[in-house]
């Protein structure tokens, strides 16, 4: 199926690099107008003028998403460019990992500024005029970490899993305005974000095994595996789409045993041992 979103315009959140980036070239190949943010301003200016070979109108602003004038400014940016915006993408994002007794006050408002708070102020700013005109998609880009516990990610996982709530709610309160709300759960996807993770793990370790491997599609998922998904969700093919959340983690949290070549399920990550046999039948 071929996606088109021409005649659309949209706001993409930290669009500078990585999935906001490839979410909103798809977006641009697909035809749609855009309004990029992001706070790193040279990485912002040159992957603006990279979409603008493709030809639809780009126009980007360099901001802190959590600062007080942001919704505003991103509100006047997107009328002063294309009257109105039909479609937020909510991806810019941040992870900081350590044990509940690590994480400082400090780090927890931050990062709940920035995966949750600036993201509903966002919404509250741009929402009700996508009501008011009777169409608008609504993309939150949240976590595969918000739908299973992993070890000292206590902060991010809890902003995330907040998003997802967010997003239940907006789709609650604007379907019968035209308006749809849905979340992506990206698994490990190979970006700047998890680049450091990815170089300095060991790929022996329980955490990497567990993350990339033993899951039915091994390895990091690509950029491209979000942003096509993206598209689809804000089109106009998505119409009966809302309040949902997709995880895009190679079924990573669809299950804990993967079965091999064979069909045969390693019993890996049972928290008891002897109470199975360690090899399992598949079926
Ligand atoms: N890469 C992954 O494996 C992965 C997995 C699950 C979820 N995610 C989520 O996907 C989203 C994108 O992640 P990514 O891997 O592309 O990260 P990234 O760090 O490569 O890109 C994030 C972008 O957001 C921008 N940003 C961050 N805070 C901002 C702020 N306060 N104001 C304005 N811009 C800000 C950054 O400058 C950056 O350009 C994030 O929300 C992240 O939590 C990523």
């Amino acid at each position: 199926m071929k996606i088109s979103l021409a005649g659309r315009a949209a706001v993409v959140t930290g669009a500078a690099r990585g999935l906001g980036l490839g979410i909103a070239k798809r977006l641009a190949h697909s035809g749609a107008a855009l309004l990029l943010i992001d706070m790193l301003e040279a990485e912002l200016a040159s992957a603006s003028a990279e979409l603008r070979t493709y030809g639809g109108l780009v126009e980007a602003l360099s901001l802190d998403i959590t600062a007080a004038d942001a919704p505003a400014r991103i509100r006047a940016a997107a009328e002063s460019t294309f009257g109105a915006a039909d479609i937020l993408v909510n991806n810019a994002g941040m992870a900081i990992s350590g044990t509940i007794e690590e994480f400082t006050d400090e780090q927890w408002d931050r990062t709940l500024a920035v995966n949750l708070t600036a993201p509903f102020r966002l919404v509250r700013e741009l929402v009700p005029v996508m009501a008011a005109r009777g169409f608008g998609r609504v993309l939150n880009i949240s976590s595969w970490t918000a739908l299973a516990g992993i070890r000292q990610d206590a902060c991010y996982g809890a902003t995330k899993a907040g998003l997802i709530a967010l997003t239940r709610s907006i789709a609650v309160d604007y379907g019968s305005f035209g308006v749809t709300a849905n979340a992506i759960a990206p698994g490990t996807i190979e970006t700047p974000l998890s680049a450091d993770i990815l170089r300095n793990a060991d790929p022996d370790s329980a955490f990497m095994q567990i993350v990339l491997y033993n899951k039915p599609i091994s390895g990091p998922g690509q950029i491209d595996d979000i942003a096509s998904a993206a598209a689809f969700l804000v089109s106009d093919e998505a119409k009966h789409i809302t309040g949902q959340v997709i995880a895009i983690d190679g079924g990573l949290t669809a299950t804990r045993f993967v079965p091999d070549a064979e069909g045969r399920i390693e019993r890996r990550y049972l928290p008891k041992e002897g109470n199975l046999p360690n090899v399992v039948s598949a079926s």
